[in-house]
C-alpha cells in the first residue's frame, strides 16, 4: 500500500434511498492528481458517488476522507462540478457567468463585488475565459453559443473556484464527436496545467480509456430478480491505465454487456 496520503479516502461506503440500495461496500483511494473516469450501465450510481464527493448527498454507511477529514456536508470550493447539460445563467452574459461563480464562492452573503474588488475579479475571469478558449465570446449569451461553447463555459465557471478536485457527470455526452475531440484536448491541457484531481463520469469507453489514468467500472456483484434494489453497486473494475492496453478495454466492455443484459428493463 502506498505511504502517500490520499486525498479521497471511502471504507466501506453505501448509500441507500428508503429500501433502495444504490452503493455497497465502496472502499477506494485516490491520491491528488490522478483523473479518474467512471463508467457503468445506466441507474448504477454514478452521479450519486458524484454527488457525496461534491456533498450535495450523504452517505449513509461507512467513512468518506477528502484530505483525512469527513467529506463536507455541503460543496465548498474545494469541488467543482460540470454536468452533461450546462448550468450556466441564461440571462447572464459570459463574463458574467464566470463572474458569478466566483461571487458566489468568495462571498456567497454578500453577493456581488464592487469596485476594485470586481476589477481584480474580472481580471481573473479573463484569465479563465482564455484558459477555455471563450476570449472572444466573452460578451456573449449562452444561446448564442454552440454546445461545445457551453460546457467551456461551465468548465470556467466551475474552475474559477479553484477547486482541487474537478467532477464532470457525462460533460461531453451531448457533443459531436469533433467537438468532443477538442474538449478533451482542453481538459487534459486543464488537468495538467491546474493539478487537478478529475472524476468523469462517462457512457463512453473509450473516451474514459483515453482520458484516464484510472478507470473504474460501477456494477453489481451480488442480483435478485425479485427485488432488483436489495443490492448496491461497488466498484467492480479498477484498472490503472497507463499499464493497460486494448485487451483490458474489450474486457470491460463484456462485462459491461453482461450487467446490461443482467439489469431490468427500465
Ligand atoms: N434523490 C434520490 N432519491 C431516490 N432515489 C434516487 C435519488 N437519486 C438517485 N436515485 C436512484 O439511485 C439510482 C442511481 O442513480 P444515479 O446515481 O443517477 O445513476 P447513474 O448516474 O449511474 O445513471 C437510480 O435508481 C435512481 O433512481
Ligand atoms: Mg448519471
Amino acid at each position: 500500500m502506498s505511504l502517500e496520503k490520499p486525498l479521497i479516502h471511502f471504507r466501506r461506503v453505501g448509500k441507500e434511498y428508503g429500501s433502495t440500495v444504490v452503493l455497497e461496500n465502496i472502499n477506494t483511494r485516490v491520491k491528488a492528481g490522478e483523473f479518474v473516469t467512471l463508467v457503468g450501465t445506466s441507474g448504477c450510481g454514478k452521479s450519486t458517488f458524484l454527488k457525496m464527493l461534491l456533498g450535495t448527498e450523504q452517505p449513509s454507511s461507512g467513512s468518506a476522507l477528502f484530505d483525512g477529514q469527513p467529506l463536507a456536508q455541503e460543496p465548498g470550493p474545494d469541488r467543482g462540478i460540470v454536468f452533461q447539460k450546462y448550468s450556466v445563467f441564461p440571462h447572464l452574459s459570459v463574463r458574467d457567468n464566470v463572474l458569478v461563480g466566483l461571487e458566489f464562492a468568495r462571498s456567497p452573503w454578500l453577493g456581488r463585488l464592487f469596485g476594485g474588488a470586481r476589477q481584480t475579479a474580472l481580471a481573473e475571469v479573463d484569465h479563465w475565459l482564455e484558459a477555455v478558449g471563450l476570449t472572444r465570446a466573452s460578451h456573449q449569451y449562452p444561446h448564442e453559443l454552440s454546445g461545445g461553447m457551453q460546457q467551456r463555459l461551465a468548465i470556467a465557471q466551475a474552475l474559477i473556484k479553484r477547486p482541487r478536485v474537478l467532477l464532470l457527470d457525462e460533460p461531453f455526452g451531448a457533443l459531436d464527436p469533433g467537438i468532443r475531440k477538442d474538449m478533451h484536448q482542453l481538459l487534459l491541457k486543464l488537468w495538467q496545467e491546474y493539478q487537478l484531481t478529475v472524476f468523469m463520469v462517462t457512457h463512453d469507453l473509450t473516451e474514459g480509456f483515453y482520458l484516464g489514468t484510472r478507470l473504474w467500472v460501477f456494477d453489481k456483484t451480488r442480483h435478485d430478480t425479485q427485488a432488483p434494489e436489495r443490492f448496491g453497486s461497488t466498484i467492480t473494475f479498477d484498472l490503472p491505465l497507463e499499464k493497460t492496453g486494448r485487451s483490458d478495454l474489450v474486457a470491460v466492455e463484456s462485462s459491461l454487456d453482461e450487467s446490461r443484459r443482467l439489469a431490468p428493463a427500465a
